[in-house]
């Protein structure tokens, strides 16, 4: 039988950790080790439209203009598989995804990528998943797109199910909770483009590194202030574990075996000049943070944003900054 041709499109933003993921401990199902938690962020987004083709044997797959071969191509089609599987479509794909930000900019996310897929997927083959279901599934083409489904302050709750059923995102506080809280973002000049995949990268830190087991002793603790904090709107609690979690992150990967060193000279300045900032004001005026990259993202409060705007921008090899603030989740494009 032949069937029509089915497409839809999908939203989908980045979001930055404040409580990182890193490590998986089932692979196969994708369940971290530990819960995360994180800042969905406004204005930028990846757009991705899928188109379900009953004519269509190979899946094509064009990322920002250019088609994907390779990695990136395999980690789509495979991501469509377990939605033709869930749909029992056998129907080859177009895949047009882009991202309204400059690709080179550093800041492109698997995690908006892959939660814009999963929502334009499952929407184009009528799966008509809630945004829970949606996130169960996110996780499995990149584990930090299962909190882009949701806007504002998201937890990825590892679960305790081996089945993985209870392992989801859920909001915690909507983008409207702390008005007063940005994040400025902090380009760095010459970021190498990542060699290894995250994913790769944090099971090598699992195996190696001798400080994993202690992270993950001291995560339920820091994360239980974290989301207190954030609640309460309290940055003079909040900023300095932002700080302490990113450390302890930053701490397992170098000492993973070989070393994962994330950061340029550039941005190890900038950490830098956040702590005497907040040394000089008696006060944490900021908090620092970064991913498995060298940009360097600092939380602030509104009327902050010029003193500590001056103090970094200017550092050498800062490309530009950016001011983000908490958003909107992912979403259907009509
Ligand atoms: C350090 O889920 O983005 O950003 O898709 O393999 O790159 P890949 O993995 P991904 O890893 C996220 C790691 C992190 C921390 C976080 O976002 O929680």
């Amino acid at each position: 039988m032949r069937g029509r041709v089915r497409e839809a499109t999908y939203d989908a933003p980045p979001n930055i950790a404040l409580v990182k993921y890193w490590g998986l401990r089932d692979r196969a199902l994708a369940i971290p080790f530990n819960s995360s938690i994180s800042v969905t962020l406004d204005r930028l987004r990846s757009r991705t439209t899928v188109r379900f083709d009953p004519e269509r044997v190979e899946d094509h797959v064009v990322l920002n203009g250019e088609t994907a071969t390779g990695g990136p191509r395999e980690a789509v089609v495979r991501f469509l598989d377990r939605v033709r599987a869930r749909a029992n479509v056998t129907h080859g794909a177009e895949v047009l995804s882009m991202n309204n930000f400059p690709t080179a900019s550093g800041l492109a996310s698997s995690a908006s990528g892959f939660a814009a897929l999963a929502g334009a997927a499952t929407t184009a083959l009528g799966l008509r998943l809630s945004a829970r279901e949606l996130s169960r599934l996110a996780r499995f083409g990149s584990g930090s797109a299962s909190r882009s489904v949701f806007g504002g302050f998201v937890e990825w709750r590892a679960g305790f199910l081996p089945d993985g059923s209870d392992c989801y995102a859920r909001p915690l506080y909507g983008p409207d909770h702390w008005p007063a809280l940005v994040d400025l973002v902090f380009l760095v000049k010459g970021a190498p483009v990542k060699a290894v995949r995250s994913e790769e990268a944090m099971q090598a830190t699992v195996a190696t590194s001798p400080n994993y087991a202690r992270r993950l002793a001291e995560l339920p603790g820091r994360s239980r202030s974290i989301r207190a904090a954030i609640g309460a709107r309290d940055a003079r609690r909040l900023f300095p574990l932002i700080m302490e979690e990113c450390d302890s992150f930053r701490e397992v990967c170098e000492t993973t075996r070989p070393s994962l060193d994330y950061l340029t000279t550039t941005s190890r300045a900038l950490l830098s000049e956040v702590r005497t900032i907040n040394r000089e004001a008696g006060r944490p005026v900021a908090a620092y943070t970064h991913d498995a990259g060298a940009h360097v993202h600092v939380f602030t409060l509104r009327r902050d944003v010029p003193k500590v705007r001056r103090r970094l921008a200017h550092l050498p090899g800062v490309e530009r900054s950016s001011l983000l603030r908490p958003g909107p989740g992912g979403h259907r494009v009509p």
